[in-house]
Parts: structure tokens; sequence; C-alpha cells
């Protein structure tokens, strides 16, 4: 059994990037969601950060207003986080790590290392009606933790697999295409992201038990050549060719 169409969902976090960098109204981050939507786009994605460095908590609560498909709120595991997802109440909430030093999220959440921890955050937000996934590195051991926690999703970091090479790449797309089969067969949704673009999402794809996919960086960088409509519906080809 396989999951059929691929969904996207797409991070605007970075919109909000270029917006902070001058203190101003523009870019608009909501206003590039409505534009994912229209060109495909079955979810958006917007990471609130505790330094606040892109994404603000107006953002939030305009997304959590407006949209017209499901949002999927990235968060820490912090009680401050975990008040504003209660408020809100986005479709999704995705736990991941965070370092304040860090450009972007580096690695998977240690579910297994934080299992007592992170079991109040998973309880919380599931009893308001959210869906909880857990942004994990393709390991076994943190799949079982994130099983163990009740947590209905789990997404696979395909950060490493991005940023490798020759073997080491293709040795880490097997540890992708291992921990999405694994989880499914458990009961997990699967959904994988993290530095995917036009020449890595192929593969990744391709793996028929994963259901989302969750792309930024590289879409908004790649909007600045082509438009950002353009560059979801050529994402979105290349997910669909994939699957056939
Ligand atoms: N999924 C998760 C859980 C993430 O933290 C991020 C980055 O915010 C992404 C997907 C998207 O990564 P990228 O911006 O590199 O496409």
């Amino acid at each position: 059994m396989t999951n059929g169409k691929l969904r996207l969902g797409v991070n605007i976090d970075h919109v909000a990037t270029i917006r902070n960098a001058r203190g101003i109204r523009h870019p608009d981050p909501v206003r590039a969601a409505g534009l994912a939507v229209r060109a495909g786009a079955d979810g958006i994605t917007a990471h609130l950060r505790e330094d606040r460095r892109h994404i603000s908590d107006d953002d939030i609560s305009t997304l959590a207003d407006v949209l017209t498909v499901p949002l999927n709120f990235e968060m820490a595991a912090t009680e401050e986080m975990l008040e504003i997802a209660l408020r809100h109440k986005p479709n999704a909430c995705c736990l991941v790590p965070e370092k304040r030093q860090e450009l972007t999220t580096e690695g998977g959440l240690d579910v297994a290392g934080q299992h007592n921890r992170l079991k109040h955050f998973v309880n919380e937000l599931s009893d308001a009606g959210i869906r909880v996934s857990m942004f994990v590195d393709p390991d076994v051991e943190q799949l079982d933790a994130a099983l163990s926690l009740g947590a209905p999703v789990a997404e696979l970091h395909t950060g490493a697999y991005c940023e490798k090479t020759g073997e080491a790449r293709l040795e880490e797309l097997e540890r992708i295409r291992a921990a999405s089969k694994y989880g499914f067969e458990r009961g997990l949704e699967m959904h994988a992201g993290h530095g995917l673009s036009y020449d890595t999402v192929t593969d990744i794809a391709a793996i028929p038990e994963l259901m989302e996919l969750n792309i930024g960086h590289f879409l908004i960088g790649e909007a600045i050549f082509h438009g950002l409509e353009t560059s979801i519906v050529e994402m979105r080809r290349l997910m669909d060719e994939a699957r056939v």
C-alpha cells in the first residue's frame, strides 16, 4: 500500500527574512502564501522562531485567520510556543529542534533522548485537535520514540541527503527510504523536507510511503529568477512526475 498524491507544503519563512532585512511590511509572507496556494501548494508551513528572525507573531495570527489550506506551524518545544499554538490552533504543529546560533534547523529533534519532556507538548497539542508531527532524522530509534509518544506524523530531515554527494548521498537516500517504509508500516503519516531543490526532489518524491514534502528556501530563492508561481508549478510537476 502506498500514499497517492504527494502533498506540497510551501514554507514561506524566507519571504519574511527579506521583509525583515528592511524592517518594513514588504514583501508580505501572507501575500506569498496566497500566491503559493493559487500555484498549487496543498498547505503553508511557517516556523516561528524563538528569536523571531523571520516569521512574526502577527504573521502566524494572520495566516491562521485567512488561509484556505492547512497551516503547518513549526515550533520548538517550549511553553511560549505551546501557548501560541493553542491560541491559534493550526491544523498541524511540527516540533523541531532550535538553537539560537544555527542558520537553519540543522538536524532532527532528539525525540528518543527527550521522550519524557516532549510528552506534555504532544498531549496538549493533540488534545486541542492539532496534528502533531515530529521532525526527525531518518532513524528507527527516533521513529519508535515518535510512535510511543502517540504522534500521528513524522517528518524526515532531508538536509543531509541534499548536502551529500556520490555514494554518501545514495546511502542517505537509502536511510530515508527505509525510515519512510518503517514509519508508514507502523501507522505514522510520513513527511519529509529540508534543503530540497529541483535537483534533489525527484528521488525523495518517488518514495511511495511519503505523503507530504515541505519546501521553502529553494522555492523562495528561485522565485527571484522565475517568480513564485512558476517555481511552485515546476516543483509540483517534478513531484507528480516522480510518482508516475
Ligand atoms: N521542514 C522542516 C521541519 C523545517 O524546519 C524546514 C525549514 O524551516 C523545512 C521543512 C523547509 O526547509 P527548506 O527551507 O530548506 O526547504
